[in-house]
């Protein structure tokens, strides 16, 4: 069964459609890709698997369970994360307050603050030490998160996302303004990640895609054009039409 599927997916702001009947399913423990132009609605997807705007029509499912509808945060709470929200970090917090908030704002009981005993935030800290170790970051958790490198800043928000414990981790361009070097750390951490989480990544630079991806579903204006390996998607003529152009040959 797929831990989260798209059915009929469908979002329209006025007369533009950005997202039409998109049908997606994301099988637990793989990595899929969602690749297409500028425009092409990948971001407005992520807006909608996430909770943060309602469909115009269709369905998501999340292990299972229709979450249609529901708010930003309990679709969090469920174990869908998603990276690089900036306003997530605060800049004159640590990494490791930055990635404790985290953890702690998805800890199940946190309605029970004020009655638990100091020990019981032993889990947290030990959860959101384990986030920024899986990012390469263990190191820093004491600098204040305002000091560190761009590419870094983008490492600690892949460990916010992780702090959470999350079932589905959702990466928009995770790569985006990265030096190379930067990249290639990226590249290697998101590899790393895999098996471990099921995730879904968008992403431009075609060689990462091809490189990480189990599956690879290419968006074009708004629907969902072809769906596969990467092979395939590099010999499919229409991808190759509307999107790689010389690229794959
Ligand atoms: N909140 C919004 N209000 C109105 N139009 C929007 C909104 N969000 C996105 N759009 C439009 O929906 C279309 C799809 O945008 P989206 O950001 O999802 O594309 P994308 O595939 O993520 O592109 P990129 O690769 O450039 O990030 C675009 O035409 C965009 O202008
Ligand atoms: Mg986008």
């Amino acid at each position: 069964m797929a831990l989260l599927e798209a059915r009929e997916l469908s979002k329209s702001f006025g007369a533009l459609t950005a997202v039409n009947a998109v049908n997606l399913r994301i099988e637990p423990g793989t990595l899929h890709s969602i690749i297409g132009p500028n425009g092409a609605g990948k971001t407005t997807l992520f807006n909608l698997l996430t909770g943060r705007f309602a469909p115009s029509a269709g369905r998501i499912l999340f292990d299972g369970r229709d979450i249609t509808g529901t708010r930003a945060h309990r679709i969090a709470h469920l174990g869908l994360a998603r990276s690089f929200q900036r306003t997530n970090v605060f800049p004159a917090f640590t990494l490791l307050d930055n990635v404790w908030v985290a953890a702690f704002a998805c800890s199940r009981s946190w309605r029970g603050l004020l009655w638990r005993r100091t020990e019981s935030y032993a889990g947290v800290s030990a959860q959101a030490r384990q986030a920024l170790n899986d990012v390469g970051l263990i190191a820093k958790q004491s600098e204040l998160a305002r000091e560190i490198s761009h590419g870094e800043q983008r490492q600690l928000e892949l460990a916010i996302a992780l702090a959470a414990a999350p079932r589905v981790l959702l990466l928009d361009e995770p790569a985006a303004g990265l030096s190379p070097e930067e990249t290639r750390r990226m590249v290697a951490l998101v590899r790393a990640l895999k098996g471990r989480y099921t995730i879904v990544l968008i992403e431009h630079k075609m060689d990462i895609i091809m490189s990480v991806s189990d599956r690879i579903s290419v968006m074009h204006f708004g629907s969902l054009i072809a769906e596969g390996t990467p092979a395939e998607i590099q010999r499919n003529p229409e991808v190759r039409r509307a999107y790689l152009g010389g690229m794959a040959a």
